[in-house]
Parts: C-alpha cells; structure tokens; sequence
C-alpha cells in the first residue's frame, strides 16, 4: 500500500515541503531515495526501536521511501516521525484519516519519545502558506510555531500520541499562544541595566548616541575600566523590536535550534563569541550551510570583546556583511541568504599591557602598540562610527550610593530620536536610521551652515583627520541633532561627533 506523509526542509531560514511517499509491498528489503543524508538513513535503526518498544513493529516486506522533490537535499533526524507514521499507515498497522492535511515533523528516541527539531518557526510558516490544516512537531518546539496563526500546532511528546489521533481518532490540543501578550509582557525587562554603572557619564552618552542613529561603537580601554559590564547594558536603551523584527530574528534563532520552549524573542539578541571563534562561526557557512553569530545578532547587537585578539581572517570575512547586512553563502546545490543587520560594538585593551596616551610610554612600547592596534584591519575600523575610550572610575565614585539614570530613562531618549529617523526614511528603500545613509543621503540630511562647515575643515586638519572620518562625522553629528530633536546641525553637534574619532586623530591607523 502507498502513503503519503508531508515534512518540510529549512534551507536558509525559509522551508520547503517535502512529500515522504511509502510504498509497502511483497519482498524484503528497505529502500530509503530522494537525496536523504546519512541521518536520515540511519533513521530506519531509531524507528525500529521506537516502534517495537510502543507495539508496533517495520514489516518484513519490501518498503521503499521516497522524499520528494528527489533534487533537494533532506538532512538531519528531523524526519523520524514522518516516517515512522508512514510506515505504519502503508503496513495497515494504523488508519490515518486526513493524513494529507497535516505536516509532521520530529526526531525519535528509542522509547518513542520526541526529540526537538530545527526551524519549527520556518516550517509553520510554509505551511500554512501552502494551505496545511495542522503542524504537528515535538512539544518544546509548539511555542516557537504556535506564533504563526492560520495553522493550528499540535505539540507531541511522545509518537503514541500520533499514532491514537490518526487511529482511534483521540483529541490533540493545539498550542495556543497569544502573540500580543506575549509580545508587550516580555519588553522592559532587561538583566542588566545601565543603573548598575558608577560614573562613566561620556561613556553612556557615547552609547546612547550609538543607540540612537544604529552606529558601530568600540570601546577603547585598560583592563578593569568597565568595557564589558557596559557593553553588556547596550541591549536595554536600543528602541523596542517590532513584531515583523521579532519574527525575522526569531526566525534565525529557531533555524539553529536555539529557542527552548520560548515563543518569539522579544529581545534584542545580544552575542559576544570568543575571540577563537572560526570563520564559519562567526559569519555562517558549512557544508549544511547554518547561520553565524553575525545573523544570531540580527536586530540586536554583536559584541567583540578584545576585538585585536580575534583571528584576522575572521575580521576580514566580517566586512562584506556589515556592508550588506546580510551574508549570502553559495554551494555547488543552493545558495541561501542569511539577514545579518547588527550593530557591532567592539572592545579593546589600547595594547597588550599598557595604556592610550599614556606618558609614560617609550618608543618600544609605541611600536609595540602601533602593532597591536594594526591587528585589526583598517577598513574594519572604517565601519565604526564611534571611538571611545574608558577610564576607571575612580574609588570614591565606585563606592558612591547614588545609582545612576536607568536603561529605561535612556531609551525614551533614544526611542524618541529613532522615531525622527524612521520618519526621514520613510521613502527610502533598507534604510532605517542615520548609521545606514549613503553618500547621497548624507548630502541631502546632513546640511552644514557656513560656520559649521568652516568648524569641520578646522577639526579635520588641525588633527589630521582622514576623509573617511568625514562621513562618519556627519551620521553622527545628526543622530546628536536628532537627540536633541533639532532639524539642522549645529556646531555643537559637530563638535561632540568630532571627539568620538579618536583612533584616526592618535595617527595610528595609517
Ligand atoms: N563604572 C563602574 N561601575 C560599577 N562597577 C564597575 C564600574 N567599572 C568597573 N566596575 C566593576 O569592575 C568589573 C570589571 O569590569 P569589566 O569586566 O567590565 O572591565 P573590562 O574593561 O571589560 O576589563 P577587561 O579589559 O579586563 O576585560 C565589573 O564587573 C564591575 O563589577
Ligand atoms: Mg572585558
């Protein structure tokens, strides 16, 4: 007899259907075709345990599956469930009513059990665009899914569960989840908060302009000063997600498997990998190919703590999806595409020891910094608008009682001056905020009056600036202005964006 049994593929962060046909005929033998990876063919070993350990068993006869369409490749353990109940259904070992209306999804434990799969969120997606009535999957996968409305998801614990409601036509509860509730609860509460940090007022303005306009930030320290504790706090002053962002990041998120009986991240990602981290990890690829760190932190920030001891390959592989905000990775087969729009903020020791315009420096030490410092590539740090250096902070303030302002307080600020730039770019294609202007759109919101214009030369060649500075200046010269909720730049503005550039005015970057 011949079943058909419906099951999805993830590639990139989108899903495509995949029909597993069973045939069970007279003769011996067990025939698995249609591009199955070597998972999936071990699959026969996982489900003859699951199946005699629950009362059923594979016939002994001639069974062959085919995953269709036979040119898309099918990986990983994922597709247990959907051959298990094809197999009993085209045995006569259970009925199935409605099979058709269903995709099923979940990797087998011996006992039966289910075991949670990649890209629930994908999946539900897909199919309820192509018109399925129900997604059943693994129970700590439902909630990821059950964001999608238009389909109801049926959580499983075990595969008797299936098999009853196809046979003996028992009830399975559909996950229900309110996206709205669960979406306004989760917002304003953050793990760290800005409070928490004595002082450092420069320093918290430098990251709330960073905030507000999307711009890249490194922070530039010795040991001990803070960099970490408030590169942590950025997450909580960035303006709220939307839900179209949500989904986006929760998308990626659940595509690697990262979301345990969560719904949809509310959150911006926050994600500081190693500095041993490969290539691949940080940027996405493989022979599967699986999104990076890069796209974990779509939405949110990607923190590079001591940015000059990553490897500098990793760097360079890091430029082009800064640029693009998105990594396209291409094998023989497939190409996919991966979103990665992150605001990246870096850390960094001004060199292995010792410290930024420090006196005390000798010319060996001068060499030894100027070395440091040229582990990190140029035309990274052309991607960073802000520069700015930490100092500790001294005892008697560390000691004082008094908290500082909270996340929340700084984020009306920000979410304020984000709302401006979301109304300037409204017309304009992938651009949400000031960081993300071309060259012409700097041209036309960046206007100078003469004596602005006339403050810029001044700075820029009294310090020696690059040309490159320049455009950084001005993005952030209007996100300042757009703090301030003003139309035009005025010299002030430009006058705090010109101390941010630190690392062009010490010369060292060539
Ligand atoms: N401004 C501050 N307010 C409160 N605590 C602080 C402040 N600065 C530093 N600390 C304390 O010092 C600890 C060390 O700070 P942190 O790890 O952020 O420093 P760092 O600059 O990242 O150092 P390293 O270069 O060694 O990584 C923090 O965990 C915090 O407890
Ligand atoms: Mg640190």
């Amino acid at each position: 007899m011949l079943t058909k049994v419906f099951g999805s593929a993830v590639y990139g962060v989108d899903a495509s259907t995949v029909a597993v046909e069973v045939n069970v005929d007279k003769g011996i033998g067990y025939h698995l075709v249609g591009l199955p990876d070597n998972a999936i063919k071990e699959s026969s070993y996982r489900i003859a345990a699951a199946l005699s350990n629950n009362g059923y068993k594979i016939p002994g006869k001639k069974i062959t599956i085919n995953m269709a369409p036979a040119d898309l490749r099918k990986e990983g353990s994922a597709y247990d469930l959907s051959l298990a109940i094809g197999i009993l259904v085209a045995s006569g070992q259970i009925k199935a009513n409605n099979l058709e209306n269903f995709v099923i999804m979940g990797e087998l434990s011996l006992d039966g059990s289910l075991q949670p799969i990649r890209g629930a969120l994908s999946i539900a997606l897909q199919a309820k665009e192509e018109g399925f009535k129900g997604f059943i999957l693994p129970m700590k996968n439902a909630e990821e899914a059950a964001i999608v409305k238009g389909i109801e998801v049926f959580g499983i614990k075990h595969i008797k569960e299936v098999t009853e409601y196809f046979d003996q036509g028992t009830t399975l509860e559909p996950m229900r989840l309110d996206l709205k509730t669960q979406f306004s609860g989760q917002i304003d509460s953050w793990e760290y908060d800005f409070s928490d940090v004595k002082g450092q007022e420069g320093v918290k303005r430098c990251m709330e302009i960073a905030a507000a306009g999307g711009h890249n930030i490194i922070l530039i320290g010795p040991p001990g000063s803070g960099k970490t504790m408030l590169a942590k706090r950025l997450p909580s002053i960035l303006p709220p997600m939307n839900i179209e962002e949500a989904l986006e990041t929760t998308k990626i998120h659940s595509v690697m498997g990262k979301i345990k009986n969560t719904g949809i991240i509310c959150q911006r990602p926050f994600r500081s990998p190693h500095h041993t981290i490969s290539d691949v990890a940080l940027v996405g690829g493989g022979s599967y190919p699986q999104p990076g760190e890069i796209s974990l932190s779509h939405n949110g920030v990607l923190f590079l703590d001591e940015l000059p001891e990553f490897k500098r390959s990793v760097l360079e592989v890091m430029r082009q999806p800064l640029e693009d905000r998105e990594v396209t990775i291409s094998r023989a087969r497939f190409t996919v595409t991966y979103p990665s729009s992150f605001m990246l903020v870096a850390s960094m020791n001004p060199s292995p020891s010792g410290f930024f315009n420090d006196s005390s420096v000798n010319s060996t030490s001068l060499a030894e910094m100027q070395r440091y410092m040229g582990k990190i590539s140029g035309p990274l740090l052309d991607r960073i608008d802000l520069h700015m250096e930490v100092s500790p902070v001294p005892f008697d303030k560390l000691s004082a009682k008094r908290k500082g302002e909270t996340s929340l307080e700084i984020r009306k600020r920000v979410t304020n001056a984000r709302q401006q730039q979301t109304r300037r770019f409204a017309e304009a294609k992938q651009v949400h905020y000031n960081a993300q202007m071309n060259s012409r759109q700097i041209r036309e919101y960046c206007v100078l009056d003469l004596p602005s214009a006339k403050l810029l030369k001044n700075a820029m060649e009294r310090l020696g600036l690059s040309a490159r500075a320049y455009d950084r200046i001005l993005k952030v010269s209007r996100t300042i202005a757009d703090l301030e909720e003003k139309r035009n730049i005025e010299a002030s503005h430009l006058a705090e964006a010109i101390q941010y550039r630190s690392l062009d005015r010490a010369g060292w970057m060539g």
